[in-house]
């Protein structure tokens, strides 16, 4: 007998400073999906927050319905139908699994995790309390610097302490940190209001940039090192990629235009590291993977630096960038897994990890 097909809802856009490149990523993994296996049901987020869930995919998107995927033209408004808690869901409008290709805030960070919690439907990738640590850059690195992994010295300011006492803050980011420093927002990605900031007169300028993205900025100390990331799966039992590094062409970074741009960074995979240093980073990888709570998967970046610790971590990405040929699932590729695999791979966990959820109890007269 045939297998019943799993129905896996995608959802992509958000609203996130990274809805165009989480359209990218719908686009790339509802057309590696196989839809002998899968019924696969897009849900379109706006930048505005509002759902919209598409038809099923039935072909092979080409780049015309690219631009479908965004606009939506077609579509009947069913999310709501299933995303409503109410008894009158019909069991198989339900999703077997929800895949958020979503980036950044209100999609990595724990919301959308918090309401498939509520409906109690599975979901790929880390749950609420994973996914947001593993957003918040200041709480992850209050967490990995507890459990001892190594990361760069930072400082963090709320917009209404830097509004308060700016001149106390410079005063400590000297002392304690250090120039050149980089100013990020304490929650984004794909480096939007990042910024290196040379010295002191350049601080208060990186940190306004940091301010129009969110109300935490972190500040830390340059590391001088290569760029390596490396991926992580599983639930209990985890996985490590190969390492894979990258070389920015021309930014002094890896800024936006470094990381979405043709021909501005190169990927070196795997990269050219003695065993020891691998080995040192795979242990940094899957501790940090475990101190975030994280499940199904996250890319571990590092740095790695000529001095010890040979390996130090600069963040923690729980839906890294996953087109086809984004980091993660180009490391897979190279450790053997290869992209359609991967993603039901991530399926199946996510599935398990739901699975092993049933087993609490929410009543207590049973
Ligand atoms: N402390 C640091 N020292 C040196 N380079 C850094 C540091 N923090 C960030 N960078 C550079 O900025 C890039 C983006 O920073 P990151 O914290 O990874 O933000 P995002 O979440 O937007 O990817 C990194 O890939 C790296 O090139
Ligand atoms: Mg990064």
């Amino acid at each position: 007998m045939a297998k019943k097909k799993k129905t896996v809802a995608v959802l992509y856009g958000g609203k996130s400073t990274e809805y165009e490149i989480s359209l990218l990523t719908a686009f790339s993994v509802i057309n590696a999906m196989d839809l002998e296996k899968y019924r696969v049901l897009p849900v379109y987020i706006q930048q505005d927050g509002r759902w919209i869930a598409g038809s099923e995919i039935t072909k092979r998107l080409d780049y015309k319905d690219q631009l479908l995927l965004a606009e939506n033209t077609a579509i009947e408004n069913q999310a709501e139908r299933w995303l409503a808690p109410s008894a009158s869901i019909a069991e198989n409008s339900r999703p077997d699994i929800v895949f958020p290709l979503l980036h950044g805030p209100n999609g990595e960070d724990g919301t959308v995790q918090g309401l498939f919690e509520l409906l109690n439907i599975a979901y790929v990738g880390s749950g609420v309390s994973g996914s947001g640590v593993g957003m918040d850059k200041v709480l992850m690195k209050d967490i990995l610097s507890a459990h001892d992994i190594p990361g760069p010295a930072y400082v963090s300011v709320a917009r209404s302490q830097w509004e308060r006492k700016a001149p106390s803050i410079i005063a400590e980011v000297k002392k304690a940190i250090g120039y050149p420093c980089f100013v990020k927002p304490a929650n984004g990605g794909s480096s939007v209001g990042i910024s290196r900031c040379p010295d002191e007169r350049d601080l208060p300028a990186s940190v306004k940039e940091a301010f129009r993205f969110d109300n935490k900025v972190i500040i830390e100390q340059n590391v001088s090192g290569r760029e390596v990331e490396i991926g992580v799966i599983g639930n209990h039992e985890l996985s490590v990629s190969v390492p894979g590094e990258i070389k920015t062409n021309e930014a002094a970074f890896y800024d936006y235009q470094s990381k979405y741009e043709d021909g501005k960074s190169t990927l070196i995979i795997p990269a050219d590291l003695p065993d020891s240093v691998k080995e040192e980073m795979e242990a940094v990888a899957r501790r940090a993977f475990r101190a975030l709570n994280l499940s199904g998967l996250a890319r571990v970046d590092c740095f790695v630096r000529e001095d010890e610790p040979r390996v130090v971590v600069n963040e923690v990405n729980t839906m890294p960038g996953f087109t086809r040929f984004s980091m993660f699932p180009l490391l897979w590729q190279h450790s053997g897994l290869t992209y359609p695999r991967l993603i039901e791979k991530l399926i199946d966990l996510g599935l398990a990890r739901y699975e092993e959820k049933q087993k609490i109890q929410y009543r207590i007269d049973q």
